[in-house]
């Protein structure tokens, strides 16, 4: 009988990128899709470990799930992701009932550990210090995938980071910065697009300094024309000129690397979007320091002008962390200012967590008191949620290009899409429109969080090959 399995992915796009990717390998291990967990033989929980709720959630998640392997023969549970790599072998000592652990070096063994658990007596773990280094089983994108969606794509451009944020456990659970080869990235762009894909999200943990390693071991095996300049524009601009593709978008940059070759790229690429998720972490000069980003905020405001100078009507959200250990009131009065200034679109905002192993972790005399964190978040929001209205607002009126994602989760009579500045849109479509499509619509409302419009054209029907029709009432 055909076994069915079930992706659970926690974390962020790399993470999902990565579970497309085990899904694409367990389906040409010959295992199909479950509808439900009810359903499932395999279920694999891809995990993340950046804020410390996501590994209590884990353990709480795996106990739950011993009754359901239980209730039927044959049942296996992978635990894969970041969170997986840092707690190794603990996964296994604290869930017996686990049968493969994996890390983020070892996705492309997904299959191969599956078959191998099936005669072990104990859970299968294997972890790598660092990744693998071949094209094939290195970047995501370069195996079998199953997409989630059929009219958009990511594309690993870069894995791990070379960074040093204090508070951040990413390099050591995703390892060192490695460039994918140029020409493999646009190749995939080009068969994305030949199958239907309209959009592409490039992903990197720090997508400015993509390239950088590829340059400097070309000049080390004395390739004296191998330029050492930022080649992430360059790349923005082949992506872009690829036929079919509609829209670029990409994440994250990072504010010390980003610079004018990117803004100018950005400009002058009709099809990169007109938004850029911009870090800013804190607002704060001396706690900038302390998480050793490598900027000001003065030359983050700096960069920021000289962007949407660049690109006119750019919508811009950020990161921002508060609580991080040291920060005072000073400190924090500095980012509600530089947030204020900023004027985003969007925040996603956190309290600082500490990752055991990281610096920040270390500096425990100086945590900040969770209900001081507590209030300075709820400070903050204020602040985001104004300009994010604000922002929503100044839409009204205007006519709009759309993307359809698909019936809205609360009313499925209303359509859901996303506007080139990455802005959430609700209408309610006159007839049945195809997900992957292309829609004008006119702006009518700014909410905090979303648009609501009114549908105007059809732009561009979807060409993606997989039919899912969007019902309408
Ligand atoms: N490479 C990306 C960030 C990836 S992590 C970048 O540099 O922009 C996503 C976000 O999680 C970070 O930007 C940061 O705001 C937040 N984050 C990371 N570690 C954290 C921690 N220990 N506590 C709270 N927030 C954290
Ligand atoms: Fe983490 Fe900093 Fe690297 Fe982003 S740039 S992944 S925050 S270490
Ligand atoms: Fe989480 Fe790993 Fe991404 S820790 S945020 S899934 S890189």
């Amino acid at each position: 009988m055909t076994r069915r399995y079930i992706v659970r992915t926690y974390g962020c796009q790399m993470n999902e990128h990565d579970s497309e990717r085990i899904a694409g390998l367990l389906e040409a291990d010959g295992l199909v899709r479950a509808e439900s967990e009810d359903d499932a033989d395999v279920m694999v929980l891809n995990t993340c470990c950046i804020r410390e709720n996501a590994d209590n959630k884990l353990y709480g998640n795996l106990g739950h799930l011993k009754p359901w392997k239980d209730e039927r023969e044959g049942r296996q549970i992978v635990v894969s992701g970041c969170l997986a790599q840092k707690d190794r072998d603990l996964v296994a000592r604290k869930a017996r009932h686990v049968d493969v652990v994996l890390g983020t070096h070892n996705v492309h063994r997904t299959a191969d550990l599956l078959t191998a658990s099936i005669e072990a007596s104990a859970p299968v773990v294997e972890i790598l210090d660092e990744a693998v280094v071949d094209d094939h089983v290195l970047f995501p994108s370069a195996l079998p995938v199953r997409r989630e969606t059929s009219y958009r794509g990511w594309v690993t451009i870069q894995i791990g980071c070379d960074n040093t944020c204090a508070y951040c456990i990413v390099p050591a659970v995703r390892g060192p910065e490695i460039s994918r080869p140029y020409a493999s990235i646009v190749d995939e762009v080009r068969d994305l697009a030949a199958q239907g894909v309209t959009e592409v999200t490039l992903l990197g943990q720090n997508v400015n300094s993509y390239g950088r390693d590829l340059q400097l071991a070309a000049r080390r095996a004395g390739d004296t024309t191998a330029r050492l300049r930022p080649l992430f524009g360059d790349l923005l601009r082949d992506v872009g000129a690829v036929e079919g593709i509609r829209r670029v978008r990409f994440t994250s940059p990072h504010p010390k690397d980003m610079g004018p070759e990117t803004f100018s790229a950005m400009a002058e690429t009709p099809s990169v979007c007109e938004h850029l998720h911009y870090p800013l972490q804190s607002g704060s000069d001396r706690v900038l320091a302390l998480m050793h980003r490598g900027y000001t905020a003065d030359r983050y405001l700096t960069r920021l002008a000289q962007a949407r100078d660049a690109v006119p009507g750019l919508a811009v959200s950020t990161d921002i962390i508060v609580g991080f250990p040291g920060e005072t009131d000073d400190d924090f009065e500095r980012t509600l200012e530089v947030a204020a200034a900023a004027e985003f679109d969007d925040a996603f905002t956190f309290i600082f967590s500490p990752r055991p192993g990281t610096e920040a972790a270390e500096l425990t005399d100086s945590f900040v008191d969770p209900e001081v964190s507590r209030e300075r978040f709820a400070r903050l929001r204020v602040i985001i949620e104004r300009s994010s209205l604000a922002k929503n607002q100044a839409h009204e009126g205007a006519t709009e290009e759309v993307l359809v994602e698909g019936p809205s989760k609360k009313n499925p009579s209303v359509i859901t899409g996303r506007t080139r500045h990455n802005k959430l849109v609700h209408f309610t479509p006159p007839r049945s429109i195809r997900t992957g499509s292309y829609v004008a619509v006119e702006i009518t409302r700014g909410a905090p969080h979303y648009l609501e419009g009114r549908f105007v054209d059809m732009i561009a029907e979807s060409t993606h090959r997989l039919r899912i029709p969007v019902a309408v009432a």
